[in-house]
């Protein structure tokens, strides 16, 4: 069952289209990932899914309420977390989540939020005093103070380190597990394989594919991907003839050679570099990832 119904989501900023004919369902109980380097769209759709914008054109629908109709009725429903939170930095953890919770009807045990947060020693600490970490953990607690059938993250864990980040993937992993349906917003293509179920990839307002991680990575039609630097001598066109290669993406001296053979193409581009006298640097071999799949759609890295 559809929890989320978006349907030919329009909004403009003067010339540019922020959100372009958006349309997508989510699922109940899924995590729905919406990928896309900066200036995407991505902030534009879910601000407008949680009401917080208004859309020129298009249909909204969550929980089965018309968001642009009955906007108080959803914010019950769904919990926010906005990319830049402003805080009271004077304000103590605790303080900070009763003030919140405040504003909602349905409440949750403050207690067991803040132990599941990892929060209980800091409970009493001024938010000014909190790293990084701790406050995005403190951000996923305010949009969990009514218990919300539906959870809104744009961008988690930009600016953490890999742990501070690992510690919100098994959050986020642990709210889904019980029963909630979370949309995120990310760049970072691997936080969106490990916890999508499903992934739209966003560029200039449009959503460009959708699909399961490992569908859109399938799609490609290979398995791997050889990445490198070549000084001159060589005619790039040279490289879509080596063996077993699928696609080539040359940006100035970076290519990326898209194969099903990483073997015979890696023999075939040294064979090449050393006929030409050309210098390889920078040569690595990996297994397709969502990244390739937005470099094989747009040409461009996720984080150019
Ligand atoms: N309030 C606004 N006024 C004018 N332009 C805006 C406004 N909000 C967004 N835009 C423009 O709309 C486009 C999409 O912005 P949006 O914030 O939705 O992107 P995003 O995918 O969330 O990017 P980021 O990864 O940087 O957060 C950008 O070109 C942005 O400059
Ligand atoms: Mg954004």
């Amino acid at each position: 069952m559809a929890i989320i119904e978006v349907a030919g989501l329009c909004k403009s900023y003067g010339k540019v289209k922020a959100a372009h004919e958006v349309t997508f369902n989510v699922e109940d109980g899924e995590v729905f990932g919406i990928l896309g380097p900066n200036g995407a769209g991505k902030t534009t759709t879910l601000e407008i899914i949680e009401g917080l914008r208004t859309a020129d054109s298009g249909s909204v629908r969550v929980c089965d309420i018309d968001v642009l109709k009955e906007k108080r009725a959803v914010q019950e429903l769904i919990g926010v977390q906005l990319q830049s939170t402003t805080l009271f930095d004077e304000l103590t953890v605790m303080e900070t989540i009763h003030l919140f919770q405040g504003l909602f009807s349905k409440k949750v045990n403050l207690t067991s939020l803040v132990t599941k947060l990892a929060l209980t020693d800091k409970q009493k600490s001024p938010v000014k005093e909190l790293s990084g970490g701790q406050k995005q953990r403190l951000a996923l607690a305010l949009a969990l103070v009514n218990d919300p059938k539906v959870l809104f993250l744009d961008e988690p864990t930009t600016g953490l380190d890999p742990q501070a980040r690992r510690s919100v993937w098994e959050l986020v992993q642990e709210i889904r597990s019980n029963g909630k349906t979370i949309v995120l917003t990310t760049h970072y293509m691997e936080e969106a394989e490990s916890l999508c179920d499903r992934v739209a990839v966003m560029d200039h307002g449009k959503i460009i594919a959708m699909d399961t991680p490992r569908q859109l990575i399938k799609n490609l039609g290979f398995d791997n991907t050889i990445e490198f630097s070549i000084g001159d001598g060589l005619d790039v066109r040279e490289l879509e003839k080596l063996p077993s290669v699928k696609s080539v993406h040359n940006k100035e001296k970076e290519h990326h050679l898209f194969t099903q053979d990483p073997q015979a193409t890696l023999l075939g581009l040294m064979r090449l570099a050393q006929e030409r006298s050309a210098a390889i640097s920078d040569l690595r071999v990996h297994t397709a990832s969502l990244e390739d799949v937005f470099i094989s759609l747009t040409g461009r890295r996720l984080r150019e």
